[in-house]
């Protein structure tokens, strides 16, 4: 089925004032976006309309009882300058895996698709051409019905936003292991993109930042010791010419670059292995010179290079240099801006619309 979606484009678009050279992530808005309403069991009145304020009443349910889930994605633009969409479909399998959890409705993968191209379509211009720059997807949804009470709501809004974003980390970071908060534990949503997990970071990654760090480390819940995930992204640790990376217990969020990235390191004849990896380990393989690189990987970050961690007062020491992390981002980057050949199959192509 495909989805009828109304445009209603803005009479000028503010494209021409953008600095494509200074873009902070999240920061600038482009002109449009896609809204569509979940009422009486159905998704209706799919649109493209000028991006502006959306009313909502005191006692809309996503307030007060946080059924609100999101995903983030990105566009690119391929050496001809046609848009692309780096594997959309996965995002909206996760969007819907995440709805399930929190008790809300799924949203039909072509209509998520569909408003994607046609809001991609719409915004091609503010797609920079920059390397490691693109235009950031948030795709999200979240209860609108006004009601006092703990049950699932019956309306909801599914809208994506489109942001041109550049460069996430220019240098390597610096992670705190963290020994008192938790993120997730097995049975919570800590795989749901909730942003009830983003909102229980928060305070614990502005007293890792006050400590000189960049983003928290977590551990799992119970014997603070097994390495879940990075406060935006998913890990990658490479030990003795191998790679590991935490186990996709129910904690962790399925990434979607995580996965394109295990894919490539196996297309490059590393051994990868997705398992339990304890804090002690890694201290260990770093005490013992065996640490060779790790990296975050992540849509926002993109490939972000882990120079060391700190536990508990002392630091462990990761590299400096992360060669196997700098290639896998070239490529990827490559891919996604039509410079490689696709060979994974990923990239999906936007029809250009004028504005
Ligand atoms: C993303 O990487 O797209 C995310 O959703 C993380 C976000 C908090 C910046």
């Amino acid at each position: 089925m495909s989805y009828n979606i109304s445009i209603t484009k803005v009479e000028k678009s503010k494209v021409d004032a953008l600095d494509f050279n200074n873009i902070p992530l999240g920061t600038t808005f482009t002109d449009h976006m896609f809204v569509c309403d979940y009422e009486n069991g159905t998704w209706t009145k799919a649109r493209i309309v000028p991006l502006g304020l959306i009313p909502t009443h005191p006692a809309a349910m996503a307030l007060h009882y946080g059924q609100a889930i999101f995903e983030g994605m990105k566009a690119y633009k391929d050496t001809e300058g046609a848009p692309m969409l780096f594997r959309p479909e996965q995002n909206a399998k996760r969007l819907n895996k995440s709805a399930d959890r929190m008790g809300m409705p799924n949203v039909p993968e072509e209509l998520f698709v569909d408003g994607l191209k046609e809001l991609v379509g719409l915004e091609h211009n503010w797609i920079p051409p920059q390397q490691g720059s693109a235009l950031y997807l948030r795709p999200f949804m979240y209860a609108d019905e006004p009601f006092i009470g703990m049950r699932a709501a019956t309306h909801y809004k599914f809208i994506i936003m489109a942001s041109p974003a550049g460069p996430f980390f220019s240098k390597h970071i610096k992670l705190w292991a963290e020994k008192q908060y938790i993120r997730a534990t097995l049975g919570g949503t800590g795989e749901a993109k909730a942003a009830g997990n983003y909102a229980a970071a928060i305070r614990p990654t502005e007293l890792a930042k006050a400590k000189g760090y960049d983003q928290v480390l977590w551990l799992d819940a119970v014997e603070h010791k097994y390495i879940q995930e990075v406060g935006t992204m998913n890990i990658f640790f490479k030990i003795k010419g191998e790679f590991i990376t935490p186990e996709l217990d129910g904690s962790v969020l399925h990434g979607i670059t995580r996965a394109s990235v295990i894919e490539m390191l196996k297309a490059m004849n590393y051994n990868v292995t997705e398992r339990k990896i304890g804090i002690d380990e890694i201290k260990s393989a770093s005490e013992n010179g065996t640490l060779e690189e790790a990296f975050g990987t992540g849509t926002a970050v993109g490939i972000a290079y882990i120079k060391e961690i700190g536990l508990e007062g002392e630091t462990i020491p990761v590299s400096d240099e992360s060669p196997v992390g700098l290639e896998v981002n070239d490529t990827l980057n490559a891919i996604k801006t039509g410079q490689l050949q696709d060979r994974f199959g990923w990239m999906t192509k936007v029809k250009k619309k004028l504005v």
